[in-house]
C-alpha cells in the first residue's frame, strides 16, 4: 500500500518572544498560516521493520532527517514498527523559516497512520509530533492557528482573509537556533509582550486585510534584518509592488508578501527574481 500526503509550508503572520525557558526553548505567541507552496510525501508499507527515505534535495536522509524522526517517534507510541520506504519530493525552501522540515515530519506522521489504518485522531498525531519538534503540531492540522508555548499549543482562527500571497527568499538561509541566541543576547533576559494579539485575531477573523497587515508582527526581524540585507530588499520590492504587508517569516531569511490582487503578486515574482531571489505565489489555506 502507498498513500501520498502533501506538506504544506506555513508563515508566521504574527511572532512574539514572550519568555524564555529553562530548557533554551522561546516561550512564543504566533499566527501560523499554512501556504499552498509544499512538499510532496509518498510512504511505501513493506516487508519488515526498516525504514528508508529517498529525496530529490541535498538533504542527509539518514535518522536525523525529521521524516525519518517522525516515524520513530510514531513507532515508539505504537511499539507495533512496520516497514516504510518514504520518498519526498523537495519544494519548500530549506532553512528558511517556512517549517519545511516541520511540514515533512508531520506529513509523514499522517502517512504512517493512514498506513497503520488510521489508529490514532489528529490530536494523537499532534502529540506525538511535539516530541520531533516545536511546529510539527500546528503542521499536522495546518490552517490558520493561534499558537502558544513553544509554539506547540495551538487553537484554530476563523480566517476570512482573501489575497494572494509571494514567499521569497535570496541569500544564506538561517540557522534557528542561531537567530534565537542573537535575540538572547540583544534582550537578556526582558521578554514582553510586543505586538497587538487580540487586533490582530479580531481583523483576520473579520477579513479586514488591511487591519491584520498593520498588525502583523515578528520580533526575530529585529536580529536578522542587519545579518541579512536581502531580507530588506525583498521587502522593500514588495512594498514596491504593491505589497499591502511584507514580512520575514519564523526566523527567516524568507520573507511574504500580501497582496489584493494575483496579478499584482505575479509582477512582484517577476521583480524579486530580477533582483536574484526564488520566488513563489501561492495562497494561504483554510
Ligand atoms: O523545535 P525545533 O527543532 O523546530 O526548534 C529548532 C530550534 O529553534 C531549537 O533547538 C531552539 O534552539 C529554537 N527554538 C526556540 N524556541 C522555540 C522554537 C525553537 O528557542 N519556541
Amino acid at each position: 500500500m502507498t498513500v501520498t500526503e502533501i506538506a504544506h509550508a506555513k508563515i508566521n503572520l504574527y511572532l512574539d518572544v514572550v519568555g524564555r525557558r529553562a530548557d533554551g526553548y522561546h516561550e512564543l505567541v504566533t499566527v501560523m498560516q499554512s501556504v499552498s507552496l509544499s512538499d510532496t510525501l509518498t510512504a511505501e508499507r513493506e516487508e519488515g521493520e526498516g525504514l528508508s527515505l529517498t529525496t530529490d534535495a541535498a538533504l542527509d536522509t539518514g535518522e536525523s532527517n525529521l521524516v525519518i524522526r517522525a516515524a520513530r517517534a510514531y513507532f515508539k507510541r505504537t511499539a507495533q514498527p512496520f516497514g516504510v520506504r518514504f520518498s519526498l519530493q523537495k519544494n519548500i525552501p530549506m532553512a528558511a523559516g517556512l517549517g519545511g522540515g516541520s511540514a515533512d515530519a508531520a506529513a509523514a506522521l499522517r502517512a504512517l497512520n493512514r498506513l497503520d489504518g488510521n489508529r490514532y485522531p489528529l490530536s494523537v498525531l499532534c502529540e506525538i509530533g511535539a516530541t520531533v519538534g516545536a511546529d510539527v503540531p500546528f503542521c499536522v492540522e495546518g490552517g490558520t492557528r493561534l499558537c502558544g508555548g513553544i509554539g506547540e499549543i495551538t487553537e484554530p482562527l476563523k480566517s476570512r482573509l482573501q489575497g494572494s500571497l509571494v514567499v521569497a527568499i535570496g541569500g544564506e538561509g538561517v540557522f534557528t537556533p542561531w537567530a534565537f541566541a542573537e535575540l538572547d543576547r540583544l534582550r537578556g533576559s526582558s521578554f514582553a509582550a510586543e505586538g497587538d494579539i487580540a487586533a490582530l485575531r479580531c481583523a483576520v477573523e473579520g477579513g479586514d486585510l488591511a487591519a491584520a497587515a498593520s498588525h502583523f508582527y515578528n520580533e526575530l526581524e529585529e536580529v536578522i534584518l542587519p545579518a541579512r540585507p536581502m531580507v530588506g530588499r525583498i521587502k522593500e520590492t514588495l512594498y514596491q509592488n504593491g505589497a499591502v504587508a511584507a514580512m520575514m517569516s519564523g526566523s527567516g531569511p524568507s520573507v511574504f508578501g500580501l497582496f489584493r490582487e494575483e496579478r499584482e503578486a505575479a509582477a512582484a515574482s517577476s521583480a524579486l527574481l530580477a533582483i536574484g531571489a526564488r520566488a513563489f505565489v501561492c495562497k494561504p489555506l483554510a
